[in-house]
């Protein structure tokens, strides 16, 4: 195991009913805040009415920015920017998904500095300091709520970049399961997948004896294939969205990769796809994840045939590991294509034309590899993504 330092000071409110107490745990931080949110489901749902009531309660005023998109864009964080400076606006509230919270975390960081936020971006320096964040959830899927991450789409060249610091964790996540009652089955596979990769990022690693982290990766895996079905087929099954909502947390949050070294190739690649095909980021991984393991998996066949046979309940056959190594993979397919999505570039409209393009904008134009379990060069995510087509 590797030494490590583990902290994560998002504070959970976790529950029904506990969109209640945003105005209070915001009136902590500021009473004059930016609410920032997407594209209208916030509205329809109710909740844009009560977090309002809320922050009316505490005593906090706000200034609204809507509209974020998924797979959120530059420009609306620039103006969030401008408006968090011009107004003086003391945390940024986001009421949403990964997308909403990502780009409030970029305002939070762009808001406190006169250059340009997406130098950070470009990794052009780090921040800081920046204002503080705090959600309230609507999807369980980016673990953005209690993550040191930030991933942003520039419309100029369509680049998908993220930043990482530990300035970035919201200061309060508020996650009620009832909020992902609205979710359509497409996006509620998406966040699903984009939990497994998750943990399937930080599960395959080449630091030896990590077992308890092994188990605990395991237990997250076997909990969302075990609840996503029930969601998908009843989706106001409160108890089952809890159990998928808080593994998306713990998931992301950083306490699963305590001691190990993950691998993040997966979603290095998967930014370049939706970057460029502005595709929803767990679709976009139900395509990627199973090409990468079929491209790596020979590098520890052991590794792959522990998870097959843990995770996916594959039978274990001492004499030919190999074997139970890809019927994993086949699983995780097979777990895909049960919740609606499709496992191939075709599936997504994407043709083979532009597989060079996103090698090359993945490695920088091949000046460095991208991932740790093994390291890939330009040559070797052509092959995944061709393993893809
Ligand atoms: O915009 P609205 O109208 O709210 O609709 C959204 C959006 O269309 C909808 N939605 C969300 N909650 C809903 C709902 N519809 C009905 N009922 C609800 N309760 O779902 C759509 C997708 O929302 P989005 O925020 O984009 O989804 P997600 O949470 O999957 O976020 C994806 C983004 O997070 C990034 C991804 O790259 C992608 O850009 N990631 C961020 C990470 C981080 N910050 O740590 C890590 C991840 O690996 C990921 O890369
Ligand atoms: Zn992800």
């Amino acid at each position: 195991m590797e030494n490590f330092v583990f902290q994560n000071p998002t504070k959970i409110l976790f529950g029904r009913g506990m969109e209640d107490h945003v105005g209070e745990e915001t009136a902590f931080y500021s009473k004059k805040v930016l609410l920032h949110y997407g594209g209208g489901s916030i509205k329809s749902s109710g909740l844009y009415d009560r977090v309002m009531a809320s922050l009316k309660k505490a005593g906090v005023s706000w200034i609204e920015l809507g509209g974020v998109k998924p797979n959120p864009r530059f420009s609306l964080v620039q103006e969030g920017i401008r408006l968090a400076k011009e107004n003086q606006l003391g945390l940024i509230l986001a009421v949403g998904g990964g997308s909403v919270i990502d780009s409030a975390k970029a305002i939070a960081m762009g808001a406190v500095i006169d250059g340009n936020v997406w130098d950070f971006y470009m990794g052009k320096g780090a921040p800081q300091s920046a204002l503080p964040v705090g959600t309230v959830l609507t999807i369980p899927a980016a673990g953005s709520e209690s993550s040191t991450g930030t991933v942003i789409t520039n419309e100029e060249g369509w680049l998908k970049r993220s930043v990482n610091s530990e300035l970035l964790y919201p200061r309060f996540s508020i996650l009620n399961p009832e909020l992902a009652f609205s979710l359509p089955k497409f996006q509620v596979a998406c966040g699903v997948t984009d939990i497994m990769a998750h943990l399937m990022e930080r599960y395959f690693t080449n630091v030896p004896h990590v077992s308890f982290t092994d188990r605990l990766i395991e237990a997250t895996m076997k909990t969302l294939i075990n609840q996503a079905p029930l969601v998908l087929e009843d989706p106001r099954n409160y108890d089952a969205w809890a159990e998928i909502m808080w593994a998306g947390t713990i998931a992301h949050n950083n306490l699963l990769n305590t001691g190990r070294i993950g691998d993040w190739a997966s979603h290095d690649i998967e930014h370049e796809i939706s970057g460029i095909y502005d595709v929803a980021h767990g679709a976009g991984l139900a395509v990627v994840f199973p090409a990468w393991m079929k491209y790596v998996w020979h590098h520890d066949v052991n590794r792959f045939a522990q998870w097959a046979v843990r995770v996916w309940n594959v039978d274990m056959d001492v004499f030919n590991p190999e074997a139970v190594a890809l019927q994993g993979i086949a699983r995780l397919e097979a777990f895909s294509k049960s919740m609606g999505l499709g496992t191939r570039l075709a599936d997504l409209g994407i043709k083979d034309d532009r597989i060079d393009e996103m090698a090359d904008k993945c490695t920088n134009g091949n000046t460095h590899t991208v991932g740790n379990f093994v390291p890939l060069d330009r040559n070797a995510i052509r092959e995944i993504l061709r393993l893809a087509e």
